[in-house]
């Protein structure tokens, strides 16, 4: 049978994705090409793609400076992208249907905007998520500190999850009913930076600072790195106020990014690895070769300095949201709203639509939370379903609140497992009708979003 274990069984080269050194690209075109993301051995793929790159074009920019490009659609379908995690100005968060019209085939738009953070992001089509991401349209952006942390390698390391039929190796079709309805589009393999066997040279005591971004559709990654000291730095771009040391393991939802620093403790001829894991064991997604000849640091890393984001207000007085998260197997919905009527489940079921937020399928008429510039606003966000879910917010970050009520780290997509409570609060600080959704794509697609306002 088809598993991921066809792929993971083979023992594959290492495959050498050629970097064309290009100038400055103004543009950033989306269209089809055709990549190698199975190991070698395997067929390659026939991909959407960002500068014909899985992932596209690791996109840099300084923090405070704008970042433009045209995005023209060389593709046989509408698109849009979304900088993910980055507080841009609303009319550039490339939201079709609540921020700008879908960009058609053969025409371009463009997107202009100030990065006022620094940190990890990603930038992703936002139109047809589920099949369009899964089909390649994401990459990495990065915004740099003015002042660097003391590091001998910065990497991006792009984790993702593509769901191939492996007689082929195109892509298994999009959207079926169990997807939606279930924990989404788990793929059959997975990659690194877009390739299946990911390696690197390092130096024994190299102090590495590594990037990791959840691209996946649906899959939770649970990672545990060898033959590595390891402190987490920043999560979903936003610094900690002072680096943890993992004694446990790194969990990113799909949308998600760890910043860590990480020293190689492993020997001069040995390998250090991040390896995920799984039910079924752990599985090595990429591997640093090491050779003699770094110098370890010695001491702790100093902590990465905080980006501007406002601190909430006081929080007993802010407002509460509750948002009840509902369906999926196992639950299901009852009669819900969707496209202004009271809809029966088994009507919504047949629209494939099985997710809902506070009985509302798809974006309501009404902003779930409408905020005057500059309030605190806090959300409970209660999963009533049996699958967890990665919700994300546009526009804002915010602060995760912990067990006793008090100031978690900052981030912009929170997991919340079946059952559970998560509470989290925000400066609405950020004009704008901002999209808040589940990032399991197909989750989003079947129903999971809704929207709120700032003015
Ligand atoms: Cu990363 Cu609404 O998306
Ligand atoms: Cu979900």
């Amino acid at each position: 049978m088809i598993s991921r274990r066809l792929f993971l069984a083979s023992t594959a080269a290492l495959a050498v994705t050629p970097r064309l050194a290009l100038a400055a690209p103004q543009v950033l075109r989306a269209g089809v090409t055709r990549a190698q993301l199975a190991p070698d051995g395997y067929g390659d793929t026939e991909v959407w793609a960002f500068d014909d790159r899985i992932p596209g074009p690791d996109l840099r920019v300084a923090q405070g400076a704008r970042l433009a490009r045209r995005v023209q659609n060389d593709l046989p379908v509408h698109t849009a992208v979304h900088w993910h995690g980055i507080r841009i100005d609303n009319a550039m968060d490339g939201v079709p249907g609540l921020t700008q019209r879908a960009i058609e085939p053969g025409e371009s738009f463009d997107y202009d905007f100030v990065t006022p953070d620094a940190g990890t992001f990603w930038y992703h089509s936002h139109q047809h998520s589920m099949e369009q991401v899964g089909r390649g349209l994401k990459g990495p952006l990065i915004v740099t500190e003015a002042e660097a942390p003391d590091v001998d390698r910065d990497l991006v390391l792009m984790l993702d999850d593509w769901r191939l039929d492996p007689r082929t190796t195109e892509f298994a079709p999009f959207g079926n009913r169990h997807d939606l309805s279930h924990a989404g589009r788990i793929g059959n393999l997975i990659t690194v930076n877009g390739v299946f066997d990911w390696r690197a040279g390092v130096r024994a005591g190299d102090r590495l600072r590594l990037r990791f971004i959840n691209a996946a559709s649906a899959r939770i990654f649970t990672l545990d790195l060898r033959g590595l000291d390891t402190w987490v730095m920043a999560l979903d771009g936003m610094p900690l106020t002072a680096p943890l040391r993992v004694d446990f393991r790194l969990e990113l939802a799909p949308g998600q990014r760890v910043d860590v620093i990480a020293d190689v403790t492993a020997p001069a001829g040995a390998l250090a690895e991040v390896v995920s894991l799984e039910r079924d064991g752990g599985y090595s997604l990429a591997a640093f070769d090491v050779a003699a000849g770094g110098a370890a640091r010695g001491a702790a890393p100093v902590a990465l300095a905080p980006n501007p984001v406002a601190r909430p207000g006081d929080l007993a007085s802010a407002p509460l949201y509750t948002m009840r998260l509902e369906g999926g197997a196992m639950r299901g919905l009852g009669p819900s709203m969707h496209e202004g009527r009271l809809t029966e489940p088994q009507d919504l079921y047949a629209q494939e639509k099985f997710w809902a937020l506070s009985g509302h399928v798809d974006l309501p008429d009404i902003p779930v939370i409408d905020a005057a510039r500059g309030d605190t606003h806090r959300i409970a966000m209660v999963n009533e379903t049996a699958f967890p879910h990665g919700m994300h917010l546009h526009g804002h970050h915010f602060h995760v609140l912990d067990a006793d009520g008090g100031l978690g780290p900052l981030r912009d997509t929170v997991l919340v497992a079946p059952g559970q409570t998560r509470q989290i609060a925000f400066v609405a600080d950020n004009p704008g009708d901002w999209l808040l959704h589940c990032h399991m794509l197909g989750h989003a697609q079947a129903g999971m979003k809704t929207w709120y306002r700032v003015s």
